[in-house]
């Protein structure tokens, strides 16, 4: 009898639930939206109680849609949007609005973190990982020095998927992937890190039993079951970070693949098939989904996020003709950008437009066009922003190949928005030096990484290899070799541009 899994993507606009069949076939799918606040600038919250009903209502319209009857399906995977805050009180209410990944208040206390910890060499001996402002680890040092009662109310802390995993079996539980982004856990020995949470003053009883993502945790709960529509008792795994585990549908399951991902954000990820140092902190060195592997990322801010803050800012006339004649406003831009040589003529694009995370650690960076000339149109600044935010992920792969130089994948895979376009399929083959392929199943995002990662706990596959042994090729693009020559020109031109405006970002963001 033909099996399923369910994998449930906790994302940041909405909650995307599919259901896969043994071979790696989406038999459904459902995305359910939800708001996102922002109190202050910077500053970006979301209510728990959303993610819960989003998932139950895209569970139900995923068993409605596909007929699959329950006893066809073998279990339930999670993926999520990391590093969110989510704080329990004793009877397992929700005590605040979870503080989520993109939320920017926490800078002192990030930098008091590392203090406590001897420095930056001391927070890596710990974690092998930064502090960012993202984590969850300054998060809940904020609630305690700014809102001491919802502290002092608190017993547990949880990230966005552990919540709806909770709402869905009663188990209070984290696993290895998202605890790694919380920097209070111990990448190399897969588990919280005691000795730095007792330095920070935190009760060790904060954090719950830590998982692998295969493990199962729990049973969906009779409660649950009329909610969702799921059978009760049905097993229910421990799932990932969506940075993580949204990599597991591209294959990333052995050293030498490299991913990207041309999200808002942009991802450069390598699995790593041991544990490896974090120089300088520069990556984000994680847990990945089996007990063997480790995950190398580097986050640049802004990736599709540039390209479509340039179509609503700059491309009315183009957005216009797309409504009037039914084509995609970014098929129009693309074939304007097509028409101009790799380089642009000398015209750059910055895309630090929200600041950057790596391998920049700078929150003042700014967006920039630069080489601006009368010749340059409309084709020439789309292609700019498309070229200029694959400079930016190759800083990234320039780090994880630093971090060992051993490290040779014969290949990129794509995947994100940005995936579904030819030309930057080629400009990323161009500026990688690699063949990029898009397989199937990356579409789907975290969903289908976590359906993936639940069917090696369920039994259904015996590893991650077989597990992925499911996705297919479906596009592949050749580095084209006079490109490759024009692009290392113009990324040797890029980089010094940034390290020539760091000050004056600097000073800029006094004007703002
Ligand atoms: C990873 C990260 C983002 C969020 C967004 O470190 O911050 O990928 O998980 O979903």
């Amino acid at each position: 009898m033909k099996k399923y899994i369910l994998g449930i993507d906790i994302g940041t606009s909405g909650t995307k639930t599919i259901l896969v069949d043994d071979e790696g076939r989406v038999a459904a799918a459902k995305t359910v939206e939800y708001p996102l606040e922002t109190p202050k600038p910077g500053w970006t919250q979301q209510n728990p109680a959303d993610w819960w009903q989003a998932a139950a209502e895209s569970i139900r319209a995923v068993l409605e849609k596909s007929k699959v009857p329950g006893d066809q399906i073998a279990g339930v995977g999670f993926s999520g949007q990391m590093h969110g805050m989510v704080a329990l009180d004793e009877a397992g209410e929700v005590v605040r609005p979870a503080i989520l990944w993109n939320d920017q208040r926490t800078e002192r206390q990030c930098e008091e973190i590392t203090e406590t910890a001897g420095g930056l060499p001391g927070l890596l001996s710990y974690t092998n990982n930064r502090m960012l402002t993202g984590f969850t680890g300054g998060k809940i040092l904020w609630m305690k020095e700014e809102e001491p009662e919802n502290f002092a109310r608190t017993k547990v802390i949880l990230n966005p998927k552990d919540y709806v995993r909770y709402k869905l079996t009663g188990v209070i539980a984290t696993e290895v992937s998202d605890a790694s982004g919380t920097g209070l856990f111990d990448v190399k020995n897969r588990c919280f890190s005691d000795e730095l949470i007792a330095k920070l003053g935190l009760a060790r009883s904060l954090f719950p039993k830590c998982y692998e993502s295969y493990e199962i945790v729990g049973q969906v709960t009779s409660e649950a079951a009329k909610l969702t529509g799921l059978p009760a008792g049905l097993p229910v795994t421990a799932g990932g970070g969506d940075a993580v585990i949204q990599t597991m549908g591209s294959g990333l399951v052995h050293q030498g693949v490299l991913g990207v991902v041309i999200g808002t954000s942009g991802v450069v990820a390598m699995g790593l098939d041991g544990y490896k140092e974090n120089a300088n902190g520069e990556l984000q060195l994680f847990c990945s989904n089996a007990k063997h592997l480790w995950h190398a990322i580097g986050v640049t801010l802004a990736a599709g996020g540039s390209y479509r803050w340039y179509r609503d800012a700059l491309c009315a006339a183009e957005k216009e003709e797309a409504a009037r004649t039914g084509k995609d406003v970014y098929d129009i831009l693309g074939e304007a950008a097509e028409k101009v040589a790799p380089g642009c003529g000398g015209l750059l694009f910055l895309p630090y437009l929200s600041g950057e995370r790596c391998p920049h650690f700078d929150s003042d960076a700014r967006g920039v066009f630069y080489g601006l000339g009368l010749e340059h149109g409309k084709g020439a600044m789309s292609r700019a922003v498309m070229e200029g935010v694959t400079f930016s992920l190759r800083d990234v792969w320039e780090k994880i190949r630093a971090m060992d130089e051993t490290i040779r994948p014969e290949k990129v895979v794509l995947s994100g928005g940005g995936a579904l376009s030819p030309l930057w399929r080629q400009i990323v083959a161009d500026v990688f030096h690699m063949p990029v392929v898009t397989v199937s199943g990356s579409g789907e995002g975290g969903a289908y990484g976590a359906a993936l990662v639940a069917g090696v706990g369920l039994g259904i596959w015996k590893d991650l290899i077989e597990a992925t042994s499911v996705l297919r090729e479906e596009t592949r693009t050749e580095p084209i070799p006079e490109n490759e020559e024009v692009y290392d020109r113009v990324y040797a031109l890029y980089d010094k541009i940034y390290l020539a405006l760091k000050d004056s970002f600097k000073d800029l963001s006094q004007l703002r």
